[in-house]
């Protein structure tokens, strides 16, 4: 897919994205891009190096979470042979391999302090040092990283190096949640549709008014990816149908009640109403001790009403 061509989004929120994204994408400056999760960073950074002079260079990923603290080091910048235990031959690193092209540091976040320092050093003078070696090597790499966590919180918690954060965040492009863009969600879905329609060659189904605006109106916290799982999963098992609000999954309805309006948020398993009601007038009684119409006017009922529903659930007099 040509991400800088496929009008995947007509927000301005987005489209000012594209224009940054694209006018970086020529040059060799470092990029950090923050975003939630599932909002396409990986998806950006691969559209930037296929945008750039490097494309047709190695594009090599490291995500910097999956691998245990000991390996990052030697993963990234190589060992020599004897340098720790199981180090039984000279292994050149993920710089080296992306020599001349790009390499896209996800999960920056997770990188070990000792590491950044590391990086540091590669981002200020090019220079790369393996695992047991006294001698430097020279590498020319272009660094996007990405994140999906606020790196000025870690910052402040002395869990990331601030020098290495301001050497990253040359360039910061943000991926704006999907919930900040609404107005992407039809041409996304229509996007997602074709293509679930093509590889599965089925009929796609078809999400009515309603449905798009319970769509427009959920909170997204999986972002695209979200969206993406939604219109495979209705792709597959309503192919050719009207996609109405309640063939949705219970997550997008139940959000519509428990919107920060609502008095009481119901529970998930629910609730026994009538043991709600005896609990609250139990409760009304108690603060006033006993006094019937204080209680009513408590509740916004008539005396009339309580005195019945005191009876109703036997509530001892206080
Ligand atoms: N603009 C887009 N157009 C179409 N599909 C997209 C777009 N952005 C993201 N996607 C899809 O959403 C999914 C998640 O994208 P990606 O893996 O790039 O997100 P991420 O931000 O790296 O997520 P995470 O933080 O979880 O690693 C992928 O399936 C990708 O194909
Ligand atoms: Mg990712």
């Amino acid at each position: 897919m040509d991400y800088f061509n496929s009008n995947i989004g007509k927000s301005p929120i987005f489209e000012s994205l594209l224009r940054s994204a694209k006018m970086v994408a020529a040059t060799d400056v470092t990029i950090l891009i923050k975003g939630e999760t599932g909002t396409g960073k990986e998806m950006l950074a691969t559209a930037i190096q296929k945008e750039s002079p490097r494309s047709d260079k190695p594009f090599i990923t490291l995500n910097c979470a999956a691998l245990p603290e000991g390996l990052v080091e030697s993963e990234l910048f190589g060992h020599k042979k004897g340098a720790f235990t199981g180090a039984v031959a000279n292994k050149q690193g993920l710089f080296h391999a992306a020599d001349g092209g790009t390499l896209f540091l996800d999960e920056i976040n997770s990188l070990p302090l000792a590491i950044q320092t590391k990086l540091l050093r590669f981002l200020e003078s090019g220079e790369c040092l393996a695992v047991g070696e006294t001698k430097p090597y020279l590498v020319n790499v272009r660094i996007i990283a990405a994140t999906n966590s606020d790196l000025n919180k870690q910052i402040a918690e002395g869990s990331f190096r601030q020098d290495l954060f301001f050497r990253l965040n040359v360039v910061p492009i943000e991926i704006p949640p999907l919930k900040d863009r609404t107005e992407d969600i039809e041409i996304l879905i229509n996007h997602f549709l074709s293509q679930f329609a093509t590889s599965y060659s089925i009929i796609p189904p078809k999400f009515n008014k309603q449905t798009l605006k319970v769509l427009r109106s959920y909170n997204w916290p999986g972002n695209i990816r979200e969206l993406r799982n939604l219109c495979e999963r209705l792709s597959i098992l309503l192919s050719g149908q009207t996609i109405e609000p309640e063939n949705l999954p219970h997550e997008f309805t139940t959000h519509l009640s428990s919107t920060s309006d609502c008095v009481f948020v119901l529970p998930e398993n629910g609730i026994d109403l009538d043991d709600l009601e005896a609990s609250i007038i139990h409760q009304a009684l108690l603060r006033t001790n006993g006094n019937r119409s204080k209680s009513a006017r408590l509740l916004g009922l008539s005396r009339d009403t309580l005195l019945y529903r005191i009876k109703k659930y036997g509530i001892a007099a206080q």
